[in-house]
Order: C-alpha cells, then sequence, then structure tokens
C-alpha cells in the first residue's frame, strides 16, 4: 500500500478540476444490468471503487470497455450468473447495488453481505425488508443474500425507517420493472439517487417526485440509452477542495463544480469567514481564504443537510477557527476515528458520543498518521497541509478509493509532496 510524505506548511495557487462523482458513477454503472444493450458512460473518475464495480459487472458476465485517459466507460451487459461474490463487495460496499438491478431484471440475485467498514455496522436491513414488501423472496445465508421474485414484482408502498441512499437507489431500480406504482416514503434525496432517478426517466421510466422525501414510480421498463451518460462533478471532492484552499490559507479558483448540489457545505465555509465566489452558473467557485475562522455548531445529516462525507474535513479546518467548535456525527456510529490521528499533529478534539468539541487555533505539527476510512484520509492529507514538518500518510488505499490522484492534482498546485510505496 503507498503512503504520502508531505512537507508543510504548503501554500498552494491556482485552477483544479473536480472528477466525476464516484457516489453517482457507482449506481449508474450499475444500472446499465437493466438493460440488453450497451450503455456508455462519460466523466468517469479514475478509481478503485470503479475498478472493483466493473469486475463486479465482469464476473456476472458483462464485457467492459474503460478508456481511463478519458474517462469513457462502456458496459455490454451480458449477464449470465447473478452473483456478486464476497471477494469484491468486501472491498466496496456499494456492491449492495447489484442486488437491485439484478432482481429487477432477472428476478433473481445473490449478493454478498457488504460487512461493516471503519465507520461503522453499515446494515442493510432496509433494503431487505423494502425488497421483501415488492414480492421478493430475501433469506440471508452464509453470508449472502439469496434474492428472488416468487411470481412478479409488485409495486407498492415503501417507507424507510432511515433514510438511505443506496436502499433509496436500489428501490428505485426495481420499481421502475415493477408492476403497478411504487411509492418510496422517506427516500433520499441525495443528488446521486436524483441523478440515477433522471438517467432512468431519461430511458422511458415514470418517476416523481426525485429530490424529495416522496419518490412514486410507475413501472414499465425501460429503453436503451440513445446517448453516453455524464457523471456529475463530485460534490464532495469539491467541497474537500475548498476545505484545503480555507486550510492552507491559499487562494482556488476550482472547476467543474456544481454549486447548486452544495448549498449546506458552502454556507458553512462561509459562516466561518471564507469568501467563495459562484462563477459560470456555478461550475465554478473562486475561494479566498480569511485571516481569522470562527468557530461553528456543525451536524451532519441528510441531503441537503450538511454531509457526512465532508464531516471529517470542516472538523479538521475547525481546529484552525478561533474558538470552541461542535461537530454532531448523525448518520454514522462510528466516524470519528480521524479524531485520533488529528490528535497526533496536536489537535485539540473531545469526543462524546456522536459529538466533537474542538478548541481552536492550534498550529499542526507533522507526525505520522494513518488514513482509516476514505473521506477521512483526504482530512489528515489536509492536516498534513497545514502542518509544520513532514507528514506521512498511510494506509492511501483508503485515499485512492474516493479520490482520483488527489497527490498529483496537489503537486500541480505547487504542495510539497510524493507518494512512496510502504
Ligand atoms: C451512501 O452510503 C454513500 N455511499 C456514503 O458515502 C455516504 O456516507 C452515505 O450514503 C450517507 O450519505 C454511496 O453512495 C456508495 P445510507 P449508504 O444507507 O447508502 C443506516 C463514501 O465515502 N442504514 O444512507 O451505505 C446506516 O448504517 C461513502 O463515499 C441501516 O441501518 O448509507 C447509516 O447509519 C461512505 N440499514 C444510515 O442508515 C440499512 O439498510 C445512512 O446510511 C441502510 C442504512
Amino acid at each position: 500500500m503507498d503512503a504520502l510524505l508531505i512537507e508543510g506548511p504548503s501554500k498552494l495557487s491556482g485552477k483544479v478540476e473536480v472528477s466525476g462523482s464516484k457516489n453517482s458513477a457507482l449506481p449508474l454503472l450499475f444500472a446499465s444490468i437493466l438493460f440488453d444493450g450497451k450503455v456508455t458512460f462519460e466523466n468517469i473518475p479514475r478509481l478503485w471503487d470503479i475498478e472493483t464495480t466493473l469486475k463486479l459487472l465482469e464476473l456476472m458476465g458483462c464485457r467492459t470497455e474503460w478508456e481511463k485517459e478519458v474517462g469513457r466507460v462502456s458496459v455490454f451487459p451480458e449477464v449470465k450468473t447473478k452473483v456478486a461474490p464476497y471477494d469484491q463487495v468486501k472491498k466496496m460496499r456499494a456492491g449492495i447495488l447489484a442486488l437491485g438491478p439484478l432482481v429487477a431484471k432477472y428476478g433473481e440475485a445473490k449478493v454478498s453481505l457488504p460487512g461493516g467498514c471503519a465507520i461503522g455496522a453499515r446494515p442493510v436491513n432496509y433494503h431487505i425488508e423494502a425488497l421483501r414488501k415488492m414480492g421478493v423472496r430475501v433469506e440471508v445465508e452464509e453470508g449472502y443474500i439469496h434474492a428472488s421474485v416468487k411470481d412478479k414484482l409488485v409495486g407498492t408502498e415503501i417507507l424507510f425507517p432511515e433514510v438511505t441512499v443506496t436502499g433509496t437507489e436500489n428501490l428505485l431500480y426495481v420499481g421502475v420493472m415493477a408492476e403497478g406504482t411504487t411509492v418510496l416514503q422517506n427516500s433520499a434525496c441525495e443528488p446521486e439517487v436524483v441523478a440515477l432517478g433522471e438517467f432512468l426517466k431519461s430511458c422511458g421510466a415514470n418517476i416523481s417526485g426525485l429530490g424529495t422525501p416522496t419518490i412514486t414510480i410507475e413501472g414499465g421498463g425501460l429503453k436503451l440509452p440513445s446517448q453516453p451518460v455524464q457523471i456529475p462533478p463530485d460534490r464532495i471532492e469539491a467541497g474537500t477542495w475548498v476545505s484545503i484552499s480555507l486550510a492552507t490559507r491559499s487562494p482556488l479558483e476550482i472547476n467543474h463544480c456544481d454549486a447548486s448540489k452544495m448549498t449546506s457545505v458552502l454556507a458553512a465555509f462561509r459562516q466561518m469567514g471564507a469568501k467563495i465566489e459562484e462563477r459560470n452558473q456555478g461550475t465554478t467557485l473562486k475561494v479566498t481564504p480569511a485571516e481569522i475562522y470562527h468557530p461553528l455548531h456543525i451536524e451532519t445529516a441528510p441531503y441537503p443537510g450538511f454531509p457526512t462525507d465532508m464531516q471529517a474535513q470542516i472538523l479538521t479546518l475547525l481546529c484552525l477557527a478561533q474558538g470552541r467548535s461542535t461537530v454532531v456525527e448523525s448518520i454514522f456510529e462510528n466516524r470519528f476515528m480521524h479524531v485520533a490521528e488529528l490528535r497526533r499533529l496536536g489537535a485539540q478534539i473531545e469526543v462524546n458520543g456522536n459529538v466533537a468539541t474542538v478548541e481552536g487555533p492550534v498550529e499542526f505539527q507533522g507526525a505520522p498518521i494513518m488514513a482509516t476510512d476514505l473521506r477521512a484520509s483526504a482530512c489528515l492529507v489536509l492536516a498534513g497541509l497545514t502542518s509544520k514538518g513532514s507528514t506521512r500518510v498511510s494506509r492511501l488505499y483508503h485515499l485512492d478509493r474516493g479520490y482520483q490522484r488527489l497527490d498529483e492534482k496537489l503537486r500541480r498546485l505547487g504542495a510539497k509532496i510524493t507518494r512512496v510505496a510502504e
């Protein structure tokens, strides 16, 4: 596994381009299972999770082509085995997104339980309960979900006990192929869910309420997409770049964004004192750091609330604010592992249950630290860039799962950062 060596503090300057959204690309790639012909995708980011998704599709019998340089992927969904095996799903929990399309298109699926990950148990009970309500027989045996449609998928009303992004996505796949009307109550409003729904609508699906807590789907099947599917920009990567600009006090121009999907994140940074101009219909962010950052009280929440995937980044930034901040992690039960690593750099953070209390400002001192989960690894790079001296961030696999060569983009902006094999 690789590690990053960072000499700080780093002053950056210039422009950076945000890559395609991982959490949009994954559900869209799995949606190709619903079709009988080639589906082409553009602006696919170069990430380990994309590698794993294409491997899963190939194990099912699909042919895939990935032109990495231009970010184009084509999937020929000739599915033969309706199985998503453990050795792939354990690497990427989003493998659970094979379940909905296989059941919807082929009436059967054998998908490994994803298992937990660093940030929590990550159960999929809401997915299973909803499928059962749609007429799917679901048994969980020996670490696998065995699903089969008894006679046909029948639309019904589903109430999710808690907002679930991939749970909503799995039921979108099934609803478009079911008979009758499916109503998803307390469904996720995340832009990645809307992007999947809009794609399915462009293929003839009858869906209303995308982006609201109530989505209504009239079953009726799909027609092959007539043009390549464009992956939207990654709003979490964009937010991460804003936090890097503010922490290193380096004005940056961030391109290929969609500011309209970042309102809660931009509002928080502006409340801290950042100046962020939105240009070119919100596809460009011009970020100007402040000398003094104000402390905040932040609570993560489902969209349009403050995203849990940005919690580690803003927690790191709040270490530089003047005064006491509090960050409440309301989505996952164990998403503060980065705090112990940040403390090694000098952070003053206390965690009590799902509340982190931060005293600032502190001056980070470089030290060896370890990445734990995908988004937290970005906050450690951010802290390393801000620290005095050398920081070594190990277990970089986590970072490469979710960010397209973040170190290369940082080097181009002037960061003293090198990748070494561990
Ligand atoms: C998606 O995960 C994202 N992943 C996560 O991003 C993101 O952090 C999360 O949504 C929340 O926004 C992808 O889209 C591939 P949930 P997902 O189902 O769908 C509980 C990243 O870094 N729950 O919305 O797995 C669950 O434990 C990743 O890219 C159940 O209890 O999250 C959590 O506490 C990390 N039972 C809460 O609901 C279920 O059946 C929200 O989870 C499903 C979820």
